[in-house]
């Protein structure tokens, strides 16, 4: 791929304003109006640098309004991103999101070049495991198929039988089709799919260090202050997930939100995710929770810019764990989204 590119410069014109009335109206309502201007300039060079490159931008819902509304081609929850990876036509992608969503993108679009702006966005879910932990688990339970959560390195799922995310972990543990499934890291996820499959599962001590924040006395303010139904992601522990009214992947809390249409509601998750739900629901009041992902946020329209500019920071992963983790992932494609909200 060429480098020699006459790069857009980020530069204020005043012609931005009209060229972008209606994003910068969406994005007021979103963030503070007086940033919006600020972002313009790098959401155009962004825009324009991606159709010089052929690039297309795939956006976790965590990541801010601007990058979410702005520059993204394809915005989802996890399994959105890694089925969208697996059809993708453009050479290049461009991941924002955090490190297990770009590898994932790699492993199954081997062929393409695939970049995430920042290095420094990880997981504490994925790094709360490693490979060798696995094996471990597997000599201490012989014959146990091993179940991983996508937020695992692809070291990890390469040493796994399966993959899934919050949207399909039930249907996914029982097509392993045994009485015990090794069930990894996330402790919660997993104590919320025990509750709901006959299948034994052996879990690790793995927790995000956003969703284990939350408690389960906010989540009872939340509905007794401001009269609020509450919808909580299946990585905040049992006693919160107690209290909701609807627990379910990213995608699946959206579902929920259409389908019920609730005069007010408490996300209990990630922040950027009220914030981008907010222009689709514009008849729901959202309680916004207040913890931000530090690792999703490690991602700026300054260094999406870097990125396509320089073609950096590229995925690599090593040919053996790609082919293994892509036979686990593939599993759970073939399996899709299967998570209910009636
Ligand atoms: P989803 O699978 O719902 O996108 O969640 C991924 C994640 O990292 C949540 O914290
Ligand atoms: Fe990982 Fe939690 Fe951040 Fe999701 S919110 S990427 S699970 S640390």
């Amino acid at each position: 791929m060429t480098h020699a590119l006459d790069f857009p410069r980020p530069t204020w014109r005043d012609e931005l304003i009209d060229e972008y009335a209606e994003l910068s109206e969406r994005l007021s309502t979103r963030i503070p109006c007086f940033e919006v201007p600020m972002h313009l300039p790098w959401i155009d060079a962004i825009n324009q640098l991606k159709k010089q490159r052929g690039a297309v931008i795939m956006a976790h819902s965590y990541q801010s309004p601007e990058i979410f509304h702005g520059v993204a081609d394809v915005t989802g929850d996890s399994l959105g991103l890694a089925q969208a990876a697996s059809k993708c036509d453009a050479e290049l992608i461009l991941l924002c999101g955090v490190h297990f969503m770009a590898e994932s993108a790699k492993i199954l679009a081997p062929e393409k070049t695939v970049l995430i702006p920042s290095l420094e966005a990880g997981c504490s879910l994925a790094s709360s495991i490693t490979a060798e932990d696995v094996r471990a688990l597997r000599r201490r339970h012989p014959g146990v198929p091993v179940v991983s959560y996508a937020n695992t390195s692809a070291a990890v799922k390469a040493e796994s039988d399966a993959i899934c995310t919050s949207a399909n972990a039930v249907q996914v543990v029982e097509s392993m089709g045994a009485g015990k499934v090794i069930f990894l890291p996330d402790q919660f996820l997993g104590r919320h799919v025990a509750a709901q499959t006959e299948v034994e599962l052996v879990l690790w001590d793995g927790r995000c260090e956003v969703h284990e924040k939350f408690t389960a006395s906010q989540a009872r303010h939340a509905r007794e202050q401001f009269e609020a139904r509450l919808v909580a992601h299946p990585e905040c522990a049992p006693e919160v997930l107690a209290e909701a009214d609807f627990v379910g992947s990213t995608t699946a809390m959206s579902r929920w939100l259409d389908q019920e249409k609730p005069a007010r509601v408490a996300l209990i998750t990630e922040c950027s995710m009220a914030d981008n739900l907010r222009v689709q629901f514009p008849a729901t009041e959202f309680i916004k929770p207040c913890h931000l992902c530090p690792h999703m946020q490690q991602i700026t329209l300054p260094n999406i810019y870097a990125a396509l500019r320089d073609l950096k920071h590229e995925i690599q992963v090593p040919r053996d764990t790609a082919d293994r983790a892509r036979a686990a992932l593939q599993r759970m494609l073939a399996i899709g989204r299967r998570e209910t909200v009636g």
